[in-house]
């Protein structure tokens, strides 16, 4: 074989994606339930409000473990972006997503289809969440309690924008700014 085929063919080979090594287990439903929500959930109330038969409580991280604890959650949730990118990765295991019940809702075989259709849309929306998740992180290292609640702030806006996207995109949004308009035309 002349080599200049010869450097054709060894090109060919080398443009074949690798076999992955990722062996994606979790659905993105399990995902959600088991690393996504429970480390946002954590990080939104290490900074929070609550109102006790006492008054309203402040919550915040104090000491150092309590900034550690909440370190924990920043990082699961950074790199859990990458997992929900996994190739391979199923939206769901069961097909039954949660709010089925509710008009609007896309079943696991569309969000399936929406995913696969635009892989670099996902992949921007996931990347979102990791971006909001690591300035939760900067304000944990800088235990900076009102940056860490501007941080949850953008975290469940992306939370909300990639569901908008591919989990509830025919959803009626809240129209209380419409109402609220007309009351105040009404003589
Ligand atoms: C990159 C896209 C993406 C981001 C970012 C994202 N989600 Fe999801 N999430 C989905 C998709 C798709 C579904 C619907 C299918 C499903 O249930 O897995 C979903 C479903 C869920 C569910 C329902 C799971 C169930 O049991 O059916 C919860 C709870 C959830 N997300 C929480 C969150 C929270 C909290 C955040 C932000 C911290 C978040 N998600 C960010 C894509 C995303």
């Amino acid at each position: 074989m002349k080599p200049r085929y010869l450097s054709l063919l060894l090109l060919a080979a080398c443009s074949q994606p690798a076999p992955s090594e990722f062996r994606p287990d979790a659905s993105i439903q399990e995902l959600m339930a088991s690393v996504v929500d429970p480390a946002a959930d954590a990080l939104w109330e290490a900074v929070s409000s609550e109102t006790t038969a006492q008054g309203v409580v402040e919550h915040q991280p104090r000491t150092d473990a309590e900034w550690l604890a909440v370190r924990h959650h920043a990082v699961t949730l950074a790199e859990a972006a990458n997992l929900l990118l996994i190739e391979g990765r199923k939206v769901s295991h069961t097909n039954q997503l949660e709010d089925a019940h509710v008009a609007g809702i896309l079943t696991a075989a569309e969000v399936q289809k929406k995913i696969d259709a635009d892989r670099q849309l996902f992949a921007e929306r996931a990347h979102d969440l990791q971006l909001a998740a690591r300035e939760a992180l900067a304000a944990i290292d800088a235990r900076h309690p009102q940056r860490l609640l501007v941080a949850g702030e953008k975290i469940d806006a992306a939370c909300e924008r990639c569901h908008i996207t591919y989990w509830y995109p025919n959803a009626e949004q809240p129209k209380w700014p419409a109402p609220l308009k007309q009351a105040a035309a009404t003589p």
